[in-house]
């Protein structure tokens, strides 16, 4: 695993009804990778609260059951919301491979969140592969990312 890069052997994913059909794509995506996947659900269609898989994913993370994961929602902005009231996530809602790479190398973020309703699958794919590759510049971002609080 290179210096920087976040340990990606197993990657946790969750999402709402808006997020399902998103999350069993890109589920498939990370197994062909040769990634191990935690899926936290949901599990169908039903309508649930977003705010209970982004719980779930600060869970898994705080127990180590995975160092990363992947959120998403119908437009990926509700579950990031909630999954950055936890102050070791941080959680990047994407849309395209520029934010991905971004969000690792200054931000630091642990948790990539997608729109299921707003991102074409391959677009998501292609992000989620950038984000896992992409090391963590640190320097000047290190500060930055510590002024944020604990992780
Ligand atoms: C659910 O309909 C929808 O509100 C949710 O998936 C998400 O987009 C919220 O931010």
């Amino acid at each position: 695993m290179a210096e920087g890069v976040l340990d990606a052997g197993v990657v946790a994913i969750a999402g709402d009804h808006g997020g399902v059909a998103l999350k069993d794509v890109l589920k498939a995506a990370l197994e062909a990778d040769g990634r191990t996947v935690l899926d936290l659900g949901t599990e169908g269609t039903a309508s649930v609260d977003y705010p209970v898989f982004a719980a779930r994913m600060a869970e898994a993370l705080a127990k180590g059951e995975a160092a990363c994961g992947v959120l998403i929602c119908g437009t990926g902005i509700g579950i990031s919301i909630a999954a950055n009231r936890f102050a070791h996530v941080r959680a990047a809602l994407v849309h395209d491979a520029f934010g991905a790479r971004l969000c690792r190398q200054h931000n630091d973020a642990n948790v990539i969140a997608f729109g299921g309703r707003t991102i074409g699958e391959e677009v998501a794919k292609d992000c989620l592969r950038v984000f896992l590759s992409t090391p963590f510049e640190g320097g000047r971002h290190e500060r930055r990312v510590a002024m944020m609080g604990p992780r």
